[in-house]
């Protein structure tokens, strides 16, 4: 397959390109840099310049492609609803260049864009999204509820927290606090669980989506179901060799400020129906391991 890869210079874009090689795919990647261009040129894949908002730009890339990984994402997050508005019409125009064939369009998500509706258990492939109205980023999910109402195939990956030993997401702004503040702190008993899963499991998962995904199926990335915030505490608070300590909610702000909220989230997900029907299994390191294995001194 000739696949179009936005975002394919992102922490997941460069595990996913040789992926999808490796599959016998054929990738042209997405990116706005001569680095990022030279980095996807190395890894053996055709190389598309231009900017996700160059929306006839993208058009072009996606026609001539038999599908697309849309994985590409402006992380600035003091900008979140304008870049999520930015994505809800690059879906709209992917879902444009792609209608009327059955080629598909898989949408990278966030298993916290979940609805729970089951009560304290862990999100659900079937759980609806939330809105756009209250969760800026929930754009994207609508605009693929969009495209598939218009008869696209479109599949949306819902990803937990991706890992490696250098990239955490969010849990690199628990590190920059627990430096900051010199304490490293959760709230209450930091039972509140975070979905996770290895990039190499995500990325093989991506691949599934795009091969044999159901059209207008979510599935979950995850590949544990919640890790216990005071977990992933101790082990940072042992790399950074810093006290680790419970914090009241009510002193959650003046520690987490932005992230005060989703500090005391649980963020659990299940992963149970994306395992069967796409025959998925997570074989990569846990979270807790990577994060020891992190290099704590930069
Ligand atoms: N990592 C996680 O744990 C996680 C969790 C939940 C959801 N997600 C979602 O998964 C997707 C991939 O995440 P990631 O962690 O790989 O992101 P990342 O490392 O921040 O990479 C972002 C990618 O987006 C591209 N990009 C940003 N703005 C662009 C623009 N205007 N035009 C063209 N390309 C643009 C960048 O390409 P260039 O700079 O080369 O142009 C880069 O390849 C995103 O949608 C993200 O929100 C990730």
């Amino acid at each position: 397959m000739r696949v179009f890869v936005t975002g394919a210079t992102g922490f997941i874009g460069s595990y996913l390109v040789p992926e999808l090689l490796r599959a016998g795919h054929q990738v042209v990647g997405l990116t706005r840099s001569d680095a990022g261009a030279e980095a996807l040129a190395r890894a053996g894949a055709e190389v598309f310049r231009g900017d996700v908002n160059d929306l006839d730009r993208l058009r072009t890339a996606a026609e001539a492609a038999d599908g697309v990984i849309h994985a590409a994402f402006n992380h600035d997050f003091t900008q979140l609803k304008r870049h999520s508005e930015e994505d809800r019409r690059v879906i709209e125009a992917l879902g444009q260049a792609l209608a009327g064939s059955d080629r598909p369009l898989v949408v990278a998500s966030g298993t916290g864009l979940a609805r729970r509706s089951n009560g304290g258990a862990p999100a659900l492939e079937t759980d609806p999204h939330v809105g756009s109205a209250a969760v800026a980023r929930a754009a994207t999910e609508e605009a693929a509820d969009a495209v598939a109402d218009r008869g696209g195939h479109v599949v949306v990956m819902r990803l937990s927290q991706i890992h490696d030993t250098r990239h955490q997401g969010r849990i690199a702004v628990h590190i920059k606090l627990a430096r900051e503040k010199g304490r490293v702190a959760y709230v209450g008993e930091g039972r509140n669980g975070l979905a996770a899963a290895h990039v190499t499991d995500t990325v093989r998962l991506f691949r599934l989506a795009l091969e044999k995904g159901r059209s207008g199926a979510r599935y979950n990335a995850v590949a544990e179901e919640g890790v216990p915030l005071r977990d992933i505490c101790e082990v940072i608070g042992a790399g950074l060799k810093l006290p680790v300590e419970s914090i009241a909610p009510d002193e959650a702000k003046a520690y987490f400020g932005f992230l005060a909220d989703l500090a005391q989230t649980d963020l659990s997900a299940s992963s149970a129906s994306t395992r069967k029907e796409l025959d998925w299994a997570a074989t990569g390191p846990d979270l807790l391991s990577d994060l020891r294995d992190m290099d704590y001194r930069s």
